[in-house]
């Protein structure tokens, strides 16, 4: 395999520094799912803990290193789900965190960021203006810059998901995963195409939102003006170069789909298992409903990397199809 930025043994060391209660998070089939679906799906359940999402496993990464250099300050921009893991990552840890956030982004996270004791500022704008403003504070206050994906913390974190599935020895074919800034798809898929290079690691992004699959399948940043999609975890417009270049390397295939299809995804992660998910946490539940025939038969795992939603918002999105 081509070299990327990610290091097999870098990932195992930064898994020795992150909370056990983000670690070793169920992985089980559901089964109500298959009628539907085609398929055989498992899902890793990323949403079973103190912030509700995967990106804690990085942010202990990085709040563990920070401390051990007597760092004191932090900065990130966060659509919602790295602000609150900072958050929680720093708090014990005794760190100042300031998370800069778009006031567009869901009440529910906003309020949790604040809840755990950091910092807020509302950007009047997107996820990616928030980026900006996180830089500018950074660079005046010469304090350390997060930046999701980029920071191979974010991706070494996000990685250990991986360590996980392959030593469930893996039976299934394919992994499903929700594609933002691509922490997540190039850490996972890392360990997979290392560990477990017969497995397909599909990447899943809306139609609203496809800046980095049309980077991922024209081989060079594409950026867009704008995004429309209910999935603010993986909303951006400006994909980072470096980790294009990872993802060319460890993505199979980058695929698009409709909102209806990750509502309807939304729904059948309620209705056959249980779970309250964010929309970007359906997306590779719909990634299969929109091309059913390309699992049939197979054995998919998704990541449901979120579960931070407006209950209001989430009610009318699910009630839609029924
Ligand atoms: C719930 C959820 N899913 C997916 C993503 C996208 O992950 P990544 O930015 O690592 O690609 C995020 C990012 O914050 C998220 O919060």
């Amino acid at each position: 395999m081509q070299e990327t930025r990610l290091d097999t043994d870098r990932i195992r060391a930064a898994r020795r520094l992150i909370d056990p209660l983000f670690l070793d998070t169920p992985l089980y089939p559901v089964q109500g799912m298959e009628p539907g679906l085609g398929c055989a799906v498992s899902v890793k359940l990323e949403t079973a803990n103190p912030v509700r999402s995967f990106k804690a496993r990085g942010t202990e990464v990085i709040a563990g290193r920070l401390v051990a250099d007597a760092a004191r300050e932090v900065v990130c921009a966060s659509a919602g789900n790295l602000g609150q893991a900072l958050a929680w990552s720093g708090r014990d840890r005794g760190l100042d965190v300031t998370v800069v956030a778009s006031r567009f982004a869901p009440v529910a996270k906003l309020d949790r960021i604040r809840a755990l004791g950091a910092r807020l500022e509302l950007v009047d704008g997107d996820f990616d203006l928030a980026r900006d403003r996180a830089a500018a504070i950074a660079r005046h206050e010469g304090i350390r810059l997060v930046e999701d994906s980029l920071d191979l913390e974010t991706c070494e974190g996000a990685a250990t998901i991986g360590l996980e599935l392959v030593d469930a020895a893996p039976s299934f074919d394919a992994v499903l995963i929700a594609l933002g800034g691509g922490a997540m798809a190039t850490g996972v898929g890392q360990v997979l195409k290392t560990m477990a290079p017969g497995v397909e690691v599909i990447c899943v992004q809306p139609l609203g939102a496809p800046a980095m699959t049309l980077s991922w399948r024209q081989r060079r940043v594409v950026t867009t003006d704008s995004t429309d999609t209910i999935a603010d975890g993986v909303a951006g417009r400006r994909p980072i170069p470096a980790v294009l270049d990872d993802l060319l390397v460890l993505a199979d295939d980058a695929v698009l789909v409709r909102e209806e299809s990750i509502t309807a995804g939304m729904r059948m992660l309620l209705d056959h298992a249980g779970l309250v998910v964010e929309p970007s946490a359906a997306l590779g539940v719909a990634a299969i409903l929109e091309d059913r025939d390309r699992f049939a038969g197979r054995h998919v795992v998704t990541i449901v990397c979120g579960g931070n939603v407006d209950l209001a918002r989430y009610h009318r999105w699910v009630g839609a199809g029924r």
